[in-house]
């Protein structure tokens, strides 16, 4: 039994993957795209955005594991084989991580540290008065697994949360949930400082332009850390233009690496950094993959499998 791990693009060296997935299987021989072997005897494939159309050499594979949260750099490829289950990651370090930074990002933005920093630039000293985190709304785009960790934490640090979610959802405790796009202007109407983390489809690409961003208060704050093709570009650049929206943290854009010439990198309001939010960890990430391979190989399904209506 072999394991194909595949990517264009690693977030930490290939040698690391490649031998976390192996100690985490050593019943499995774990080969690196494209030295691959013999096509027949590969099970599995691992992946991050694998090279288009490489899946369906494999005649014998029995599911597609993603090596990120989003899987949309799986079903993007055209050549997809059919019928098999494509397993998105849900792995605790990840999700840690992407606690962390909307934190960051939150208080950043909460506690005038942006401010501050313009008032350093201007060696000036005026103390902004401070605003009580259960003063502060949150919204959360997006309540899968990360994004209801980080409303949990912060709900844990007093601040108000609300969510927004295509579909209704059984209890969030002390986050108050809206969805569906009837409920979409009155959630960021309510929202002093918005966190997308909605997965790419095609129900949430362009989900948010000029008249959506609009609903937010004036001076208001934007994260991203979902997909940079969920907020349109353009349409943030405007709003931030016209100091609208205070400023945005983007860690995700429509086009990655982000190009030079995008108007982003330059903007005063706009915070960027290289889609490094949640990076997968290979040690615990391993473990994950292990286990949901092992589920297949038991008949079991693993965990979670993307679906076809939801997108994600
Ligand atoms: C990162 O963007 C991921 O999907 O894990």
């Amino acid at each position: 039994m072999a394991i194909l791990l595949a990517s264009t693009d690693f977030w930490e060296d290939m040698d690391v993957w490649s031998s976390s997935l192996q100690e985490a299987m050593p019943e499995m021989d774990v080969r690196v795209y494209p030295d691959e072997g013999n096509v027949n005897e590969i099970e599995y494939a691992v992946v991050w955005k694998h090279p288009r159309g490489i899946l369906k050499q494999y005649p014998n594979l029995k599911a597609i594991l993603s090596l990120g949260a989003g899987v949309d750099h799986v079903i993007s490829d055209p050549e997809l084989p059919d019928g098999l289950p494509i397993v998105r990651l849900v792995d605790k370090k990840l999700t840690h991580e992407m606690i962390l930074h909307s934190l960051h990002w939150v208080l950043h933005f909460h506690s005038d540290q942006y401010q501050y920093r313009i008032q350093q630039q201007n060696r000036e000293w005026i103390q902004q008065s401070s605003v009580q985190s259960e003063d502060r709304t949150i919204g959360i785009m997006g309540l899968g697994n990360i994004g209801k960790a980080i409303g949990e934490s912060l709900v844990n640090l007093d601040f108000k949360v609300v969510g927004w979610g295509a579909r209704p959802k059984n209890s969030l405790g002390a986050i108050e949930y809206y969805y569906g796009h009837e409920q979409l202007s009155k959630f960021l109407s309510e929202t002093d400082i918005l966190i997308n983390v909605l997965p790419l489809t095609e129900n949430t690409i362009n989900l948010l332009t000029k008249s959506e961003l609009e609903y937010l208060p004036k001076g208001s704050f934007i994260i991203n850390i979902g997909r940079g093709g969920i907020i349109n570009e353009d349409d943030l650049l405007s709003v931030l233009d016209e100091a609208y929206i205070s400023a945005a943290a983007l860690d995700v854009f429509a086009e990655e690496p982000l190009p030079e010439n995008n108007s982003l990198w330059a903007h005063p309001s706009v915070y960027i950094t290289p889609h490094i939010a949640g990076q997968s960890n290979p040690g615990s990430a391993a473990k994950t993959i292990a286990e949901n391979i092992r589920l297949v190989e038991k008949g079991e399904d693993p965990y979670p499998i993307y679906s076809l209506n939801s997108g994600y």
